[in-house]
């Protein structure tokens, strides 16, 4: 199934027209997840800081971002800075939370503008309170839009959120505030980060590597997994299509028949 030129963005929700441009429609993922990996491999391949990776992975999200809704896509999550990246070197930790601020501060009107809502997604412990500051002010701020769910998965980490989530649980269930038996898949998702956001159904990977890297571990049991060599810096619109049709070609059967 060839998924060719993106479509325009009032038909998303109506009813599928005939023509075969539109079978994007009937195929595309509603949620897709992004691990934005390679930003140092890309830097060292010109001999440049991995800031200079880092950046430029900035503007990689910044085209995907205005490029997802045109394919039917409602929910773009992607993976910016992970509970386990706390190992790097202190100036890269630092670097990339500038670089949130930057996106928040810098991007803000226009995502307004474009109709998106964004979420933060992740522990806001460690992080500081300017950090935090901003981070309610671009969610309350951007609450109402919903062409795009942009979710940002940022000092975010799988195993964590679980951890939190069984807490919490737990929490509840020594106040007498839940039965034990009412714990079950449903209830224990209104427990992680996010209630209101669906399953992804296709999580991309770039960079070469295949593996998850703790990132939404809960929420990928069913999910589709595309990994592509591209470095991140240099994803484009056409990465995001060899993606979205290897999906189509996909048959997900959660375990029936
Ligand atoms: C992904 O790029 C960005 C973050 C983890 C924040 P990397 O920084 O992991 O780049 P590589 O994997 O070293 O090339
Ligand atoms: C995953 O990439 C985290 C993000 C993209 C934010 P990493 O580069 O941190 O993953 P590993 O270390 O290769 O598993
Ligand atoms: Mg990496």
């Amino acid at each position: 199934m060839a998924i060719t030129s993106p479509l325009p963005n009032e038909k998303l929700d109506g009813e599928l027209p005939a023509n075969s441009s539109d079978e994007v429609i009937a195929t595309a993922p509603k949620h897709i997840a992004v691990i934005m990996d390679g930003n140092g491999r890309w830097a060292k391949n010109k001999f440049m800081p991995r800031a200079f990776g880092h950046k430029a992975g900035v503007d990689a999200l910044r085209r995907l971002v205005e490029a997802v809704p045109n394919f039917g896509i409602k929910t773009l999550s992607v993976y910016a800075f992970s509970t386990e990246n706390w190992r790097r070197p202190t100036e890269e930790v630092e670097g990339l939370f500038a670089l949130l601020k930057q996106f928040v501060k810098s991007d803000l009107a226009r995502l307004k503008a474009n109709n998106v809502k964004v979420i933060i997604q992740g522990r806001r412990e460690g992080l500081s309170d300017e950090i935090l500051k901003l981070i309610d002010i671009v969610q309350d701020e951007t609450r109402n839009n919903d062409k795009l769910n942009l979710v940002i998965c940022f000092n975010y980490g799988g195993q964590a959120e679980i951890i939190d989530a069984t807490k919490k649980i737990a929490t509840d269930v020594k106040n007498g505030n839940l039965q034990i038996e009412n714990i079950n898949e449903n209830l224990f998702q209104d427990y992680l980060f996010n209630r209101e956001i669906p399953n992804p159904d296709l999580i991309i990977r770039t960079a070469g590597e295949k593996r998850l890297s703790n990132f939404l571990l809960w929420q990928s049991a069913y999910s589709e997994f595309v990994f592509l060599d591209v470095l991140w810096p240099d994803f484009k619109e056409n990465d995001l299509i060899i993606a979205l049709e290897e999906y189509s070609s996909r048959k997900r059967r959660y375990g029936g028949l």
